[in-house]
């Protein structure tokens, strides 16, 4: 995995966004699997510069990676609003390019198929970015027993509804204890992956990624087997590597 570590969060946003609206410029109908969360809010800040720039998604398709159950998607802690606000209503993508899980969804395997037909048939995923949970989660695919596959409902952790409750304060909904996600396999077959991590708290999620063995009680340290994964990292967050990269 290519490791690189920028000095904060803006310049991490402007060279993920910049790779992204790279690939967008090379090719116009590039499929992009998106996450939601505090991580990549500078990427996609940048991805509305470029847009003003002259960059055009009119073509491009998005996957998000995962959606609360429980939470109707016009709710203002969504992951469907979340997108809209801090990238679709930016940018000229076409809402009907845009695809989600349905957190709301009565059969759970149906709509995982539904899902992964949908990505088959945009081509698969070209460029997928994520996040990574303080418990090494990717997507929402908590530490288990086992590597998942494709999209399924998954429990959150005590560790998740924690990091993920102070989004509620003032919520006329709890904290959703259940969400949809993409599964690990779905994830591994994207041509391209970018992961970002910022902060101290995710420190100890990214040394057992990088430097630690391959299991699915820290689910990302499986991208140690993509081919093409680029993590950035700010100082806080790499600080525990033994290796220490720095660009
Ligand atoms: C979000 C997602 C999660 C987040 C992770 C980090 O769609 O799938 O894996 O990427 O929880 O969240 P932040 O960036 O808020 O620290």
């Amino acid at each position: 995995m290519k490791v690189i570590v920028l000095t904060d969060k803006e310049a991490i946003g402007q060279a993920a966004g910049d790779l992204i609206c790279g690939l967008v410029s090379q090719k116009p109908d590039a499929v992009l699997g998106l996450a939601t969360g505090s991580s990549p809010v500078p990427t996609y800040l940048r991805m509305a510069e470029r847009h003003r720039e002259g960059v055009s998604f009119q073509k491009v398709k998005t996957f998000n990676l995962d959606e609360y159950c429980g939470l109707p998607e016009a709710h203002e802690n969504s992951y469907h609003t979340f997108m809209r606000e801090q990238l679709f209503s930016h940018i000229d993508i076409q809402l009907e390019n845009t695809h989600f899980l349905d957190g709301n969804c009565a059969d759970e395997a149906a709509e995982s198929e539904r899902f992964s037909r949908t990505i088959e048939a945009a081509g698969g995923i070209d460029l997928q970015l994520l996040g990574i949970g303080s418990n090494g989660h990717i997507g929402f695919n908590e530490p288990a027993q086992a590597f998942t596959g494709e999209a399924f409902k998954v429990a959150l952790t005590p560790s998740t509804i924690k990091d993920n409750s102070p989004n509620f304060i003032g919520s006329d909904i709890p904290m959703p204890r259940f969400a949809m996600t993409m599964g690990i396999g779905q994830i591994l077959r994207a041509g391209r992956i970018i992961l970002i991590a910022t902060g101290e708290a995710k420190a100890r999620a990214v040394k057992a990624m990088l430097e630690g063995e391959v299991t699915p009680q820290c689910p990302a340290s499986v991208l140690q087997k993509h081919p093409d994964v680029t993590v950035y990292l700010n100082p806080a967050a790499a600080a525990l590597l033994s290796d220490h990269p720095i660009e």
